[in-house]
């Protein structure tokens, strides 16, 4: 019943299917990698699905409908154990916008849970989240850290705030480095110390701690082993230069996901010894909370849980090259890639019985030669009509992707657990006119 071939007769494509039970495994999975005092926020850009959010924070008591109240006693909840009173460990929240703080809170989320980042808030957006229950927030610079104390300070509250770290250095193999290199995000540590007497001063505002994020996917376990362990060093030489006592430290994620592509999430057999080594070496407190230790991680927890349907809508051959024209293109799988960034893709053929044919490029249906997926994919010959899979495809999906673009609709969202089909969906796009609106 929720097999690739009978979903996409029922629901269409382009499709995506996510699976729950994958989702909690790798929730599980990453929760048992790690030291049990370590708390995970999940980030909501690597799938905002509702049902995504509300099956990585199963275990916890769900507490608010969403609405809070300002000058009330949010907040955060830095020196809660990531389990709930049956045991259970779920995620919290990691978040860049307003609408991520809707999905969060819409998915059960406590404001008090959440972690408020991005290099561009804005004073709407801040007082939104205070308004909502957020005292959370990464800040990336002084004049982000003074309109966070600004806009607490006009609404009452009091802001914790983790100083983000651009280290100077990193210490592993990924494709997607953070720091090190000049950016928008963050503090560079070498200077940071410098500015230690500004950073305590801003009203409205409390020192919580630093927050990191040096990477994404780390090639392999001993590559983001080294990175923790720089990355916790260079917390403690911090801690000491700011004389500030941490109350939390998020230092940051790079767990690994295969994506779009066949694979394995990887095991982090040695991981939970690692960090416990070179916590206590430099936070000695750390078992007790002091600091809490945070990690985050997006694409781990959801990319396996997710595979993409497509159909085959035409196949022509220009000099020489075979092009199979989907009816999934960046549109509906982006990648984050914007135009010309073309993902590994690997496809699974579902119901072509065609001998082998010659490699095919993956094109949409977009009028842009930007509009590729992937070249020269191994593929038995294609023909219109032919069901394709892509398989590792639950993170960074249809809200990475150039969904508005060329006015296509939003592919369908489909959610099982295990066998059972639990829902389906789909993002709609509507325009709402606030002035002069067309006769
Ligand atoms: C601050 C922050 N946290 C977490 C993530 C999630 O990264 P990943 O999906 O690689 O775990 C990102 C990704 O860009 C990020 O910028």
């Amino acid at each position: 019943m929720t097999g690739p071939t009978e979903l996409a007769r029922r629901f269409g494509t382009p499709a995506y299917v996510y699976d729950l039970d994958r989702v909690a495994a790798a929730r599980d999975d990453l929760f048992a990698a790690l030291p049990d005092e370590v708390a995970v926020f999940y980030a909501a850009k690597a799938n905002p699905h509702p049902e995504i959010l509300r099956e990585l924070r199963t275990g916890t008591p769900r507490g608010t409908d969403g609405s809070h109240s300002t000058r009330d006693t949010h907040s955060s909840r830095d020196t809660q154990s990531s389990r709930d009173t049956h045991g259970t460990r779920a995620c919290r929240a990691e978040i860049s916008s307003v609408g991520e703080l809707d999905a969060v809170l819409r998915a059960g989320y406590d404001g008090g849970e959440v972690l408020y980042t991005g290099p561009g808030k804005t004073t709407g957006e801040l007082a939104e989240a205070m308004t909502r229950g957020v005292r959370m927030f990464s800040v990336e610079s002084l004049g982000d850290l003074r309109r966070v104390g600004e806009t607490a300070v006009r609404l009452g509250v009091t802001a914790d705030c983790l100083i983000r770290v651009n280290n100077a250095t990193g210490a592993a193999a990924t494709s997607i480095r953070m720091t090190g290199v000049p950016s928008q995000f963050g503090f560079d540590s070498e200077t940071l110390p410098g500015l230690a007497a500004e950073l305590r001063e801003v009203p409205g505002t409390t020192l919580a701690g630093l927050h990191f994020f040096p990477l994404s996917n780390a090639k392999d376990e001993a590559s983001l082993v080294a990175e923790f362990r720089h990355t916790i060093a260079t917390a403690a030489a911090l801690r000491d230069a700011l004389g500030v006592p941490f109350r939390f430290v998020d230092i940051g994620g790079g767990f690994a996901a295969p994506y779009a592509v066949q694979g394995h999430r990887p095991a982090y057999g040695g991981l939970r010894d690692a960090l416990t080594a070179s916590l206590d070496e430099h936070f000695p407190g750390w078992r007790d909370g002091a600091p809490r230790i945070a990690c985050e991680s997006g694409r781990y927890l959801v990319a396996d849980s997710g595979t993409l349907l497509t159909t085959v809508v035409n196949v022509k051959d220009s000099r020489g090259t075979r092009y199979a024209v989907l009816d999934a293109g960046i549109n509906t799988f982006g990648g984050m890639s914007g135009l010309g960034r073309i993902l590994p893709v690997s496809v699974e053929p579902h119901e072509s019985v065609g001998t082998d044919g010659p490699p095919a490029h993956l094109a949409g249906p977009l009028c842009t030669p930007g509009d590729l997926l992937g070249r020269a994919v191994p593929l038995p010959d294609p023909a219109p009509g032919d069901l394709l899979t892509v398989p590792n495809a639950g993170s960074y999906g249809p809200t990475a992707s150039l969904l508005m673009f060329l006015g296509r609709p939003a592919p369908a969202e489909i959610v099982v657990r295990g066998d059972d089909l639990v829902s389906v969906s789909r993002i709609q796009h509507i325009r709402t006119y606030e002035h002069g609106q067309a006769l």
